[in-house]
């Protein structure tokens, strides 16, 4: 059943192409405009809303934050995210007038359900992101948008993570719609965008061999570091969760521009850090990012760069430098997440390690 691999979660990864492809199947129409059938919240309910609660765990959540800087920007409504074991303890405020997310691969995450229901008391609207058909969170919510990822059977989440971010952009899409009196022309270009990431993810696959080289080549390594900025920093954090869980390295995600607030006492002579570089089409996080690389860089770091095609200017201080397809900043985590997955499997793997059921974890959370 893992059809000529050796783990699922190599098959999963392989598998993303096909899962954005379905998960955005039927969502666009012809004429480019978003249909999210099954969503079961009237236009007059979203035009309503006037904050989203984004909750979740783990890879969910890190989709989550990237849901964020998307949602705002595209509908001016405040966006909050939550680690869903934190929410309900801090009294959060809720009205009719919040939409909650609850983001989960399973549906049946423990801390995102109890945070679900805390929701549901406090009278908001939940809407949930889910995988898995019937399963209690999307029961229990008021409207589900299913991610058609397919079952998901490696504890490391892969699929999921970036079936959850294609359903995040079609969320915040859709509220852009259903609130806008025209459809901006930005948000046209990320439909047209969004249909092109199935060939952009297999692009990047097609790309993995030197990746899967390099996690070989560290596998002897204690720590690595992962910077981003923007939405770059939540798939720095998701980079070093996935080694984390699998091969047991100590990993550590910032953003960037904490550097110097603190974690660059970390560096020294040898340290991996890898560094997700935002496209061009931002120059003001794209060069901040450069000169990151470049301070991380004369302390010693061993610097692994993934950067979009065409871009020069990360060369001269990449280590290692990686190159992932073109896609507008707020989707680039769709093609810049996937070598950090191949990254994190090639090292656990050469670590002799189990990739699909790491130590001390289950696939589903079902305890607080
Ligand atoms: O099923 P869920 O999406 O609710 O699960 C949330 C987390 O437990 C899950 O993403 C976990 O962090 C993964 N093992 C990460 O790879």
């Amino acid at each position: 059943e893992k059809g000529g691999y050796d783990y699922f979660m190599d098959k999963e990864i392989d598998e993303q192409p096909q899962a954005v492809a379905d998960t955005l199947l039927g969502r666009i129409s012809a004429e480019g405009r978003l249909q999210l059938d099954e969503m079961r919240m009237s236009e007059s309910e979203l035009r309503s809303v006037d904050k989203v609660i984004v909750i979740a765990a783990g890879t969910s959540y890190h989709a989550g934050m990237i849901a964020k800087y998307a949602i705002e920007h595209w509908t001016r409504i405040p966006v909050e995210v939550e680690l869903a074991s934190e929410f309900r303890y801090r009294d959060p405020i809720l009205t009719r007038d919040t939409l909650v997310l609850v983001i989960s691969q399973s549906g049946e995450t423990a801390d995102t359900l109890m945070a679900l229901r805390h929701a549901k008391d406090q009278h908001a609207r939940v809407l949930a992101i889910c995988n898995s058909n019937g399963a209690t969170i999307p029961r229990e919510a008021d409207a589900v948008v299913y991610t058609h990822g397919g079952p998901e059977i490696a504890v490391a989440s892969t699929k999921a993570f970036l079936t959850q971010l294609i359903a995040c952009y079609l969320v915040g899409l859709y509220l852009a719609q259903v609130r806008a009196a025209k459809f901006p022309d930005e948000i046209a270009d990320i439909l047209e965008q969004l249909s092109q990431a199935p060939a952009k993810v297999r692009e990047t696959l097609d790309r993995m061999g030197p990746v899967r080289e390099l996690g070989r080549l560290l596998k002897d390594e204690g720590r690595v570091l992962f910077l981003g900025r923007h939405v770059g920093y939540p798939v720095a954090l998701e980079g070093a969760l996935k080694l984390k869980e699998l091969a047991y390295v100590h990993a550590e995600g910032f953003a960037a521009g904490e550097l110097k607030h603190g974690p660059i006492a970390l560096v020294d002579q040898g340290l991996p850090v890898v560094v997700v570089v935002p496209p061009a089409d931002r120059p003001l996080l794209h060069d901040k990012i450069v000169s990151n690389i470049q301070e991380i860089r004369a302390r010693g770091a061993r610097t692994i760069v993934i950067a979009e095609d065409g871009d020069t200017a990360v060369a001269p201080f990449a280590d290692t430098l990686i190159y992932v397809p073109e896609l507008p900043t707020l989707l680039q985590p769709l093609v810049a997440t996937v070598p950090l997955q191949v990254f994190a499997s090639a090292l656990a793997d050469a670590k002799g390690l189990d990739v699909d059921q790491p130590r001390n974890l289950a696939k589903s959370v079902t305890v607080e």
